[in-house]
């Protein structure tokens, strides 16, 4: 677990928090703070669940010493001297609810910036097969990023003509001039699959939700909230319980409609160990029997490495590069299939890079992005 910290601390939260920085460094270096979480599930030990649950309480609690270091919560103070020891402190007092917290609850984030991804998969897929298509996200939490064509989008500044609110900014990398987004496709019809969807209509759910936006993410939370109403408002969105390894193929086999299924999955494949993820694909190409499936991904490239696409890029150096998300589709159906790599991105769609050619292997990309 110590480790766990460290590489969330460099490779998560260096250049975004600086307050998750300090504190997951010593949290590292802290035998207490790390007990915590001894009592979580084991997979669900990660220093993104302690940090919400702090985070969670947190919102209860703005009087504390803690909150004026959190700037969602109104704070102005920048890491100094005395924030490890409130934090620490902050756990002390709140050891109790902390701990039921860390064993009842699961990570629970939706990151409509991943729509980028999306935007991009589905401008593939129209090239290859005719809209309208039927949208399909496994792994969906709440369900916002079926509403991708109702928010804005811009790209290295640059607004869609047009767009609603909330706005997803993302910066273009690599070769920018020209880049641009198509139309987005008629959708059909909108279902999210979860193994623990988010109840929006339930405001405990909604503030689990909120407790994963980040200490200075200021920003990200008004676009979190206002993806939560426009949700709330929509009746054309449903998430339903689902196990992406059993559930996927039924689900979309009771979809009405002969038009094609766009299966969106975004940070979904880490929660699968190496079996669970062989089973979710199988599950995709069952569906694929009986109307084309496009599988529109934004995962880790090792992790993708492992599922047998047809991506010579994945079996190289790229698939070392697990800091980061390969963007791209895989379309499957009777006497189809095409597998392709369209981007490597930040995890949170911060920025991406297009891929410069059909086997684009990013080598080009610097380390950092
Ligand atoms: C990191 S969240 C990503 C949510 C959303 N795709 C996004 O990009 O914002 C991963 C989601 O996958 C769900 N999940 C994890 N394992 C699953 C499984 N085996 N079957 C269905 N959903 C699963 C979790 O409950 C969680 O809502």
């Amino acid at each position: 677990m110590r480790v766990l910290f460290r590489f969330f601390a460099a490779t998560q939260c260096r250049g975004r928090s600086a307050v998750y920085e300090a504190l997951s460094e010593s949290v590292a270096g802290d035998d207490a703070l790390l007990g915590l979480l001894l009592d979580t599930p084991g997979d669900q030990r990660r220093p993104s669940l302690l940090f919400a649950a702090v985070n969670l309480l947190l919102a209860a609690h703005p009087g504390d010493e803690l909150s004026a270091y959190y700037a969602i919560h109104g704070g102005r103070r920048t890491p100094d001297e005395r924030l490890v020891p409130a934090f620490a402190a902050f756990c002390a007092d709140h050891r109790d609810e902390l701990l039921r917290l860390l064993r009842e609850r699961s990570t629970q984030t939706n990151e409509i910036r991943r729509c980028v991804a999306l935007r991009l998969a589905l401008d593939h897929v129209r090239r290859r097969l005719p809209g309208p298509f039927a949208l399909v996200e496994v792994g969906a939490s709440a369900g916002l990023n079926l509403l991708f064509d109702h928010y804005g989008y811009r790209l290295n500044g640059r607004q869609d003509p047009g767009a609603g609110a909330p706005v997803i900014s993302c910066e273009v990398r690599g070769d920018p001039n020209g880049f641009a987004l198509g139309t987005a496709p008629r959708i059909t019809r909108r279902l999210g699959i979860d193994r623990n969807p988010v109840d929006l209509s339930d405001p405990d759910a909604r503030a689990w939700l909120e407790a994963f936006i980040w200490p200075e993410q200021v920003g990200e939370l008004a676009t979190l909230r206002a993806a939560t109403d426009l949700a709330l408002a929509s009746a054309e969105l449903s998430v339903v319980p689902g196990e992406a390894t059993t559930d996927t193929a039924r689900l979309i086999g009771q979809l009405p409609g002969s038009e094609p299924v766009v299966v969106f999955t975004a940070s979904l494949l880490s929660y699968l160990a190496a079996e669970a993820r062989s089973a979710f694909v199988a599950q995709l190409q069952e569906a694929a029997a009986h109307r084309p499936v496009a599988w529109a991904f934004a995962e880790g490239p090792g992790l993708l490495a492992t599922v047998g696409l047809h991506t010579p890029a994945l079996n190289g150096p790229l698939s070392r590069r697990n800091s980061l998300y390969a963007v791209g589709v895989s379309l499957r159906g009777p006497g189809l299939r095409d597998d392709q790599l369209l981007a490597l991105a930040d995890p949170y769609l911060r920025w991406l890079a297009p891929a410069r050619t059909k086997a684009d292997d990013f080598a080009w990309l610097p380390s950092d992005g």
